[in-house]
């Protein structure tokens, strides 16, 4: 029998997203099993969830290069995490770090982020305020692979949610996700089948 696939998540903040996945794991929706949770954000709501789901969780020291950079020693302590856990799939779930080599090369095709907005507009921060500011009538998130840029890489599943009229911020982002919940723990198992 084959061993099942691994995924580490990758959060900074609340961690919905992270808890989408750990349930649909628990549920056997994911095709593989989350093996450990990561942040760079000491008491992150992230880390409730792992310990709800009884999964490991590592605190990371991200070092102090500022603009949302890895400290080299960072990046070697993450690729050695993934190896401690047989990790097959990174899924970065609302995680404000930029990644880059030599983690990124080492699992190339093998870290997903999803960010909310129909990329490749509104990269970046405050995506549904500058979509709502733009008069855009919908917006939406997107699953994508990592590259070396921010907010790049190849498009694997946009969702699409309406922008109503009168609509606040705080209603799209509710919206859009509903959507990432929904959308995530699929993508996710998608590309686990095919690794
Ligand atoms: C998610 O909405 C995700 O799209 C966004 O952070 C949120 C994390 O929420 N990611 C980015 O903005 C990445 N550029 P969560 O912690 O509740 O999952």
């Amino acid at each position: 029998m084959s061993r099942e696939k691994q995924v580490a998540i990758f959060g900074s903040g609340t961690g919905s997203n992270a808890h989408a996945i750990l349930r649909a794991a628990r549920e056997g929706r994911l095709g593989g099993q989350v093996a450990v949770v990561v942040t760079d954000v000491p008491g992150a709501g992230i880390l409730d969830f792992a310990k709800e789901f009884g999964v490991p969780a590592v605190t990371i020291d991200p070092g102090k290069r500022g603009g949302g950079r890895l400290a080299d020693e960072t990046l070697e302590e993450m690729e050695s995490l993934m190896l401690r856990f047989s990790v097959d799939l990174v899924v970065l779930a609302g995680f404000m770090r930029i990644v880059r080599d030599p983690f990124l090369s080492a699992f190339e095709g093998r870290i997903l982020n999803i960010h909310p907005s129909l990329l490749p507009k509104y990269p970046g921060l405050h995506t549904v305020r500058r979509a709502m500011e733009a008069g855009e009538t919908e917006t939406g998130c997107t699953i994508h692979l990592v590259d070396a840029g921010v907010d790049t890489g190849q498009i694997l599943r946009q969702e699409r949610v309406p922008i109503l009229e009168g609509d606040t911020e705080r209603a799209v982002y509710a919206r859009i996700q509903e959507a990432e919940h929904r959308a995530y723990p699929e993508v996710i198992s998608e590309r686990l089948e095919n690794l």
